[in-house]
Protein backbone atom coordinates (compact mmCIF):
# COMPACT_ATOMS: atom_id res chain seq x y z
CA UNK A 1 0.00 0.00 0.00
CA UNK A 2 1.12 3.73 -0.99
CA UNK A 3 2.44 5.54 1.97
CA UNK A 4 -0.24 8.41 0.91
CA UNK A 5 -3.00 5.79 1.59
CA UNK A 6 -1.85 4.70 4.69
CA UNK A 7 -2.04 8.13 5.98
CA UNK A 8 -5.82 8.35 4.72
CA UNK A 9 -6.42 5.18 5.85
CA UNK A 10 -4.75 6.31 9.53
CA UNK A 11 -6.99 9.43 9.84
CA UNK A 12 -10.42 7.92 8.48
CA UNK A 13 -9.97 4.93 11.20
CA UNK A 14 -9.07 7.98 13.79
CA UNK A 15 -12.23 9.47 12.55
CA UNK A 16 -14.25 6.54 12.51
CA UNK A 17 -13.07 5.66 16.41
CA UNK A 18 -13.57 8.61 17.91
CA UNK A 19 -17.43 8.48 16.20
CA UNK A 20 -17.52 5.12 18.34
CA UNK A 21 -16.32 6.32 21.46
CA UNK A 22 -19.24 8.81 21.46
CA UNK A 23 -21.68 6.39 20.55
CA UNK A 24 -20.60 4.27 23.07
CA UNK A 25 -20.73 7.09 25.66
CA UNK A 26 -24.10 8.20 24.74
CA UNK A 27 -25.51 4.50 25.22
CA UNK A 28 -24.13 4.62 28.52
CA UNK A 29 -26.47 7.35 29.72
CA UNK A 30 -29.48 5.51 28.41
CA UNK A 31 -31.69 4.04 30.98
CA UNK A 32 -31.78 0.15 31.62
CA UNK A 33 -35.34 -0.38 31.28
CA UNK A 34 -36.89 -3.10 29.12
CA UNK A 35 -37.96 -0.66 26.38
CA UNK A 36 -34.44 1.18 26.03
CA UNK A 37 -32.50 -2.01 25.54
CA UNK A 38 -34.79 -3.73 23.86
CA UNK A 39 -34.96 -1.13 20.94
CA UNK A 40 -30.70 -0.29 21.39
CA UNK A 41 -30.33 -3.95 20.22
CA UNK A 42 -32.67 -3.87 17.62
CA UNK A 43 -30.78 -0.76 16.29
CA UNK A 44 -27.40 -2.21 17.01
CA UNK A 45 -28.05 -5.33 14.95
CA UNK A 46 -29.94 -3.52 11.90
CA UNK A 47 -26.84 -1.01 12.13
CA UNK A 48 -24.46 -3.94 11.90
CA UNK A 49 -26.24 -5.58 9.23
CA UNK A 50 -26.39 -2.69 7.01
CA UNK A 51 -22.23 -2.18 7.67
CA UNK A 52 -21.81 -5.67 5.86
CA UNK A 53 -24.40 -4.71 3.29
CA UNK A 54 -21.49 -2.25 2.73
CA UNK A 55 -18.23 -3.17 3.74
CA UNK A 56 -19.08 -6.31 1.48
CA UNK A 57 -19.87 -4.50 -1.57
CA UNK A 58 -16.65 -4.92 -3.54
CA UNK A 59 -14.32 -2.13 -4.48
CA UNK A 60 -17.11 0.51 -2.98
CA UNK A 61 -15.48 3.17 -0.81
CA UNK A 62 -17.29 2.93 2.45
CA UNK A 63 -16.40 5.91 4.38
CA UNK A 64 -19.66 8.04 3.38
CA UNK A 65 -22.43 5.25 3.58
CA UNK A 66 -20.77 4.25 6.89
CA UNK A 67 -20.40 7.46 8.40
CA UNK A 68 -24.16 7.86 7.71
CA UNK A 69 -25.43 4.30 9.44
CA UNK A 70 -23.69 5.69 12.51
CA UNK A 71 -24.92 9.33 12.05
CA UNK A 72 -28.46 7.13 12.19
CA UNK A 73 -27.59 5.15 14.87
CA UNK A 74 -26.71 7.96 17.05
CA UNK A 75 -29.83 9.78 16.47
CA UNK A 76 -31.92 6.75 17.47
CA UNK A 77 -30.35 6.49 20.68
CA UNK A 78 -31.05 9.87 21.65
CA UNK A 79 -35.29 8.79 20.54
CA UNK A 80 -34.52 5.96 22.70
CA UNK A 81 -33.64 8.16 25.48
CA UNK A 82 -36.16 10.56 24.82
CA UNK A 83 -39.08 8.13 24.28
CA UNK A 84 -38.60 6.28 27.34
CA UNK A 85 -40.50 8.59 29.30
CA UNK A 86 -43.23 6.38 27.56
CA UNK A 87 -41.35 2.98 28.70
CA UNK A 88 -43.37 0.40 31.72
CA UNK A 89 -40.01 0.84 33.38
CA UNK A 90 -39.17 -2.42 33.67
CA UNK A 91 -35.60 -2.95 34.46
CA UNK A 92 -33.23 -5.41 32.18
CA UNK A 93 -31.83 -7.74 34.78
CA UNK A 94 -27.89 -6.71 34.62
CA UNK A 95 -25.12 -9.17 34.32
CA UNK A 96 -21.34 -7.95 34.15
CA UNK A 97 -19.44 -9.13 31.16
CA UNK A 98 -16.66 -11.86 32.42
CA UNK A 99 -14.79 -12.80 29.42
CA UNK A 100 -14.14 -16.28 29.49
CA UNK A 101 -17.52 -17.10 31.80
CA UNK A 102 -19.57 -14.88 29.25
CA UNK A 103 -18.66 -16.42 26.80
CA UNK A 104 -18.62 -20.38 27.78
CA UNK A 105 -22.52 -19.37 28.12
CA UNK A 106 -23.01 -17.59 24.82
CA UNK A 107 -21.47 -20.25 23.08
CA UNK A 108 -23.20 -22.90 24.84
CA UNK A 109 -26.49 -21.21 23.63
CA UNK A 110 -25.83 -20.62 20.71
CA UNK A 111 -24.08 -24.06 19.42
CA UNK A 112 -27.14 -26.23 20.79
CA UNK A 113 -29.60 -24.20 19.29
CA UNK A 114 -28.98 -25.86 15.39
CA UNK A 115 -31.62 -28.13 14.13
CA UNK A 116 -30.22 -31.54 12.42
CA UNK A 117 -30.63 -30.16 9.32
CA UNK A 118 -29.72 -26.18 9.76
CA UNK A 119 -26.17 -27.95 11.10
CA UNK A 120 -25.78 -30.19 8.05
CA UNK A 121 -26.22 -27.71 5.75
CA UNK A 122 -24.61 -24.68 7.49
CA UNK A 123 -21.89 -25.80 9.19
CA UNK A 124 -20.95 -29.12 7.79
CA UNK A 125 -20.99 -28.32 4.51
CA UNK A 126 -19.15 -24.77 5.17
CA UNK A 127 -16.16 -26.86 6.79
CA UNK A 128 -16.21 -30.04 4.48
CA UNK A 129 -15.67 -26.68 1.57
CA UNK A 130 -12.58 -25.38 3.43
CA UNK A 131 -10.79 -28.34 3.50
CA UNK A 132 -11.49 -28.85 -0.20
CA UNK A 133 -10.77 -25.85 -1.65
CA UNK A 134 -7.54 -25.37 0.70
CA UNK A 135 -6.32 -28.69 -0.35
CA UNK A 136 -6.04 -30.21 3.29
CA UNK A 137 -7.86 -33.55 2.78
CA UNK A 138 -4.41 -34.79 1.81
CA UNK A 139 -2.75 -33.45 5.58
CA UNK A 140 -5.70 -35.09 7.27
CA UNK A 141 -6.66 -38.39 5.29
CA UNK A 142 -5.87 -41.32 7.89
CA UNK A 143 -4.61 -39.51 10.24
CA UNK A 144 -5.57 -38.10 14.18
CA UNK A 145 -7.00 -34.78 14.59
CA UNK A 146 -7.93 -32.69 17.96
CA UNK A 147 -10.26 -29.56 17.89
CA UNK A 148 -9.45 -27.39 20.69
CA UNK A 149 -13.13 -25.64 21.35
CA UNK A 150 -14.53 -27.58 19.02
CA UNK A 151 -18.34 -26.01 19.68
CA UNK A 152 -21.08 -28.27 18.68
CA UNK A 153 -18.36 -30.41 16.45
CA UNK A 154 -18.31 -28.87 13.01
CA UNK A 155 -14.87 -28.82 11.80
CA UNK A 156 -14.34 -32.00 13.55
CA UNK A 157 -17.02 -33.72 11.85
CA UNK A 158 -16.37 -32.27 8.50
CA UNK A 159 -12.92 -34.15 8.99
CA UNK A 160 -14.05 -37.22 9.42
CA UNK A 161 -16.07 -37.12 7.00
CA UNK A 162 -12.90 -36.18 4.73
CA UNK A 163 -11.30 -39.23 5.90
CA UNK A 164 -8.73 -38.16 9.44
CA UNK A 165 -8.80 -41.77 11.28
CA UNK A 166 -9.50 -40.37 14.45
CA UNK A 167 -10.76 -37.02 16.06
CA UNK A 168 -10.73 -35.14 19.21
CA UNK A 169 -12.75 -32.74 20.52
CA UNK A 170 -12.68 -30.69 23.35
CA UNK A 171 -14.93 -27.50 24.62
CA UNK A 172 -15.61 -26.31 27.74
CA UNK A 173 -19.44 -25.90 26.84
CA UNK A 174 -21.42 -28.99 28.31
CA UNK A 175 -24.48 -28.47 26.08
CA UNK A 176 -22.38 -28.06 22.97
CA UNK A 177 -20.06 -30.97 24.19
CA UNK A 178 -23.69 -32.71 24.09
CA UNK A 179 -25.01 -31.67 20.96
CA UNK A 180 -21.95 -33.09 19.26
CA UNK A 181 -22.77 -36.37 20.63
CA UNK A 182 -25.99 -36.45 19.59
CA UNK A 183 -25.02 -35.22 16.49
CA UNK A 184 -22.33 -38.24 16.08
CA UNK A 185 -25.06 -40.71 17.00
CA UNK A 186 -27.79 -39.28 14.44
CA UNK A 187 -24.88 -39.63 12.01
CA UNK A 188 -23.80 -42.81 12.95
CA UNK A 189 -20.04 -42.06 13.34
CA UNK A 190 -18.19 -44.79 15.21
CA UNK A 191 -15.89 -44.80 18.28
CA UNK A 192 -13.48 -43.21 16.97
CA UNK A 193 -14.21 -39.65 17.43
CA UNK A 194 -14.44 -38.29 20.68
CA UNK A 195 -15.94 -35.19 22.31
CA UNK A 196 -15.20 -34.38 25.81
CA UNK A 197 -15.96 -31.27 28.24
CA UNK A 198 -12.85 -29.80 29.26
CA UNK A 199 -10.12 -26.43 28.79
CA UNK A 200 -8.42 -25.79 26.32
CA UNK A 201 -5.50 -25.07 28.60
CA UNK A 202 -5.22 -28.49 29.99
CA UNK A 203 -6.57 -31.52 27.96
CA UNK A 204 -4.40 -33.80 30.27
CA UNK A 205 -3.83 -35.59 26.69
CA UNK A 206 -0.45 -37.18 25.93
CA UNK A 207 2.52 -35.06 24.40
CA UNK A 208 3.36 -35.12 20.41
CA UNK A 209 0.14 -37.97 19.88
CA UNK A 210 -1.46 -35.88 17.33
CA UNK A 211 -0.83 -35.41 13.43
CA UNK A 212 -3.17 -32.36 12.89
CA UNK A 213 -4.29 -29.69 15.98
CA UNK A 214 -7.05 -27.31 15.22
CA UNK A 215 -7.47 -23.57 16.70
CA UNK A 216 -10.79 -22.36 14.75
CA UNK A 217 -12.05 -19.21 16.11
CA UNK A 218 -11.55 -20.00 19.57
CA UNK A 219 -7.95 -18.41 21.88
CA UNK A 220 -8.93 -15.06 20.43
CA UNK A 221 -11.84 -15.40 23.21
CA UNK A 222 -9.39 -16.10 25.97
CA UNK A 223 -7.82 -14.41 29.18
CA UNK A 224 -4.71 -16.81 28.62
CA UNK A 225 -4.36 -17.33 25.08
CA UNK A 226 -0.32 -18.31 24.94
CA UNK A 227 -0.87 -20.82 27.68
CA UNK A 228 -3.35 -22.42 25.14
CA UNK A 229 -1.20 -22.42 22.34
CA UNK A 230 1.33 -23.88 24.14
CA UNK A 231 -0.67 -26.57 24.66
CA UNK A 232 -1.32 -27.37 21.49
CA UNK A 233 2.00 -27.13 20.77
CA UNK A 234 2.95 -29.91 23.46
CA UNK A 235 0.22 -32.73 21.97
CA UNK A 236 1.27 -32.03 18.48
CA UNK A 237 4.02 -34.58 16.91
CA UNK A 238 6.74 -32.94 15.58
CA UNK A 239 5.79 -31.93 11.80
CA UNK A 240 2.62 -32.26 12.53
CA UNK A 241 -0.08 -29.35 10.68
CA UNK A 242 -2.03 -26.83 12.45
CA UNK A 243 -4.85 -24.82 11.56
CA UNK A 244 -5.29 -21.73 13.15
CA UNK A 245 -8.20 -19.24 12.67
CA UNK A 246 -7.89 -15.64 14.45
CA UNK A 247 -9.49 -12.56 13.95
CA UNK A 248 -8.11 -9.72 12.42
CA UNK A 249 -6.77 -6.04 13.34
CA UNK A 250 -7.09 -2.32 11.98
CA UNK A 251 -10.33 -2.36 9.62
CA UNK A 252 -13.61 -0.52 9.80
CA UNK A 253 -15.00 -3.34 10.71
CA UNK A 254 -12.83 -4.18 13.82
CA UNK A 255 -13.72 -0.84 15.21
CA UNK A 256 -17.29 -1.41 14.55
CA UNK A 257 -17.12 -4.81 16.36
CA UNK A 258 -15.66 -3.75 19.37
CA UNK A 259 -18.08 -0.80 19.45
CA UNK A 260 -21.12 -3.33 19.56
CA UNK A 261 -19.45 -5.52 22.13
CA UNK A 262 -19.23 -2.87 24.13
CA UNK A 263 -22.92 -1.49 24.07
CA UNK A 264 -24.37 -4.39 24.81
CA UNK A 265 -21.15 -6.56 27.17
CA UNK A 266 -23.07 -6.24 30.11
CA UNK A 267 -26.66 -7.21 29.40
CA UNK A 268 -27.82 -10.35 30.93
CA UNK A 269 -26.88 -12.95 28.15
CA UNK A 270 -30.60 -14.56 28.07
CA UNK A 271 -32.08 -11.63 27.36
CA UNK A 272 -29.99 -10.14 24.66
CA UNK A 273 -29.52 -13.43 22.38
CA UNK A 274 -33.28 -14.15 23.11
CA UNK A 275 -34.27 -10.52 21.75
CA UNK A 276 -31.87 -11.41 18.62
CA UNK A 277 -33.44 -14.51 18.01
CA UNK A 278 -36.66 -12.58 18.13
CA UNK A 279 -35.52 -10.94 15.02
CA UNK A 280 -36.42 -13.62 13.28
CA UNK A 281 -33.10 -13.33 11.24
CA UNK A 282 -32.31 -16.46 8.98
CA UNK A 283 -30.18 -19.03 11.06
CA UNK A 284 -26.72 -18.47 10.06
CA UNK A 285 -27.23 -14.72 10.55
CA UNK A 286 -28.84 -14.96 13.89
CA UNK A 287 -26.00 -17.18 15.10
CA UNK A 288 -23.24 -14.49 13.30
CA UNK A 289 -25.05 -11.23 14.91
CA UNK A 290 -25.20 -12.92 18.03
CA UNK A 291 -21.18 -14.53 18.15
CA UNK A 292 -20.32 -10.91 17.04
CA UNK A 293 -22.05 -7.90 19.11
CA UNK A 294 -21.23 -10.32 22.47
CA UNK A 295 -18.25 -12.41 21.88
CA UNK A 296 -14.73 -10.52 22.54
CA UNK A 297 -12.45 -10.33 20.14
CA UNK A 298 -8.19 -10.24 20.35
CA UNK A 299 -7.31 -9.17 16.74
CA UNK A 300 -4.13 -9.63 15.95
CA UNK A 301 -2.04 -8.61 12.37
CA UNK A 302 -0.51 -11.30 10.10
CA UNK A 303 2.91 -10.58 10.50
CA UNK A 304 2.48 -9.72 14.28
CA UNK A 305 0.80 -13.18 14.73
CA UNK A 306 3.31 -14.90 12.60
CA UNK A 307 5.53 -14.18 14.48
CA UNK A 308 4.11 -14.91 17.86
CA UNK A 309 3.50 -18.13 16.57
CA UNK A 310 6.95 -18.95 15.59
CA UNK A 311 8.15 -17.94 18.90
CA UNK A 312 5.43 -20.96 20.43
CA UNK A 313 7.37 -23.22 18.12
CA UNK A 314 5.42 -22.65 14.76
CA UNK A 315 6.87 -22.61 11.31
CA UNK A 316 5.97 -22.74 7.14
CA UNK A 317 3.41 -19.98 7.66
CA UNK A 318 0.73 -20.68 4.97
CA UNK A 319 -2.49 -18.23 4.77
CA UNK A 320 -5.71 -19.71 3.77
CA UNK A 321 -9.42 -18.80 2.48
CA UNK A 322 -12.15 -19.29 4.32
CA UNK A 323 -14.46 -19.68 1.16
CA UNK A 324 -17.93 -17.93 1.99
CA UNK A 325 -18.67 -14.94 0.78
CA UNK A 326 -18.73 -13.32 4.29
CA UNK A 327 -15.17 -14.45 5.03
CA UNK A 328 -12.21 -11.89 4.20
CA UNK A 329 -9.02 -13.18 3.40
CA UNK A 330 -6.45 -10.85 1.93
CA UNK A 331 -4.98 -12.98 -0.37
CA UNK A 332 -8.26 -14.20 -2.09
CA UNK A 333 -10.62 -11.40 -1.98
CA UNK A 334 -10.08 -8.04 -4.45
CA UNK A 335 -11.20 -5.41 -3.46
CA UNK A 336 -9.44 -1.59 -3.41
CA UNK A 337 -10.21 -0.92 -0.08
CA UNK A 338 -9.36 -4.08 1.46
CA UNK A 339 -7.20 -2.41 4.00
CA UNK A 340 -9.56 -0.12 4.92
CA UNK A 341 -12.35 -1.77 5.62
CA UNK A 342 -10.68 -5.31 7.09
CA UNK A 343 -6.93 -4.40 8.18
CA UNK A 344 -5.40 -7.82 7.53
CA UNK A 345 -8.41 -9.48 7.29
CA UNK A 346 -9.57 -12.88 8.80
CA UNK A 347 -6.05 -14.87 9.53
CA UNK A 348 -6.46 -18.69 8.55
CA UNK A 349 -3.14 -19.89 8.56
CA UNK A 350 -1.82 -23.36 8.06
CA UNK A 351 1.80 -23.99 9.85
CA UNK A 352 3.67 -27.12 11.32
CA UNK A 353 5.33 -27.49 14.53
CA UNK A 354 9.39 -26.66 14.47
C1 LIG B 1 -16.40 -19.09 18.27
S1 LIG B 1 -16.58 -20.63 19.03
C2 LIG B 1 -15.73 -21.66 17.84
C3 LIG B 1 -16.19 -23.10 17.85
C4 LIG B 1 -15.58 -24.02 16.83
N1 LIG B 1 -14.14 -24.04 16.94
C5 LIG B 1 -15.99 -23.62 15.42
O1 LIG B 1 -15.15 -23.17 14.67
O2 LIG B 1 -17.15 -23.77 15.07
C6 LIG B 1 -15.46 -20.63 20.40
C7 LIG B 1 -15.54 -21.91 21.21
O3 LIG B 1 -14.46 -21.95 22.12
C8 LIG B 1 -14.90 -22.52 23.33
N2 LIG B 1 -14.00 -22.09 24.41
C9 LIG B 1 -13.71 -20.82 24.75
N3 LIG B 1 -12.86 -20.79 25.79
C10 LIG B 1 -12.61 -22.07 26.12
C11 LIG B 1 -11.81 -22.70 27.13
N4 LIG B 1 -11.11 -21.96 27.99
N5 LIG B 1 -11.76 -24.04 27.16
C12 LIG B 1 -12.49 -24.78 26.28
N6 LIG B 1 -13.26 -24.25 25.32
C13 LIG B 1 -13.33 -22.90 25.23
C14 LIG B 1 -16.33 -22.01 23.45
O4 LIG B 1 -17.11 -22.78 24.32
C15 LIG B 1 -16.82 -22.04 22.01
O5 LIG B 1 -17.45 -23.24 21.71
Amino acid sequence: MKANTKTINKKILLKVSKISKKIINKTKLLPKTNFAISFLISEIILANLEIENIIFKRNYYPVPAILKVLDNLSYKIDLIKKNNIHSNMTKVLKQPFNKEKSHKQIFNILWSKYTFSQYLKDRIGRYRNRIKINNLKKIIKNKKVIDFGCGHGNFLIAAFMEGCSFGYGIDYGKESINFSNKIKKKLKINKNLKFKVGSVYKTKLKSNSFDVAIQNGVFHHLDKPTLAYKELHRVLKKGGYAWFYTDGFGGIRDILADMSQTILKDVNIDYKLNKIRDLNLSYSKTYHMSDYTNAKYQHYDLKKYTNYLSRIGFTNFIQLNGGTNTDFDKPFLNDKYFDLKFGSGDLRILCQKK
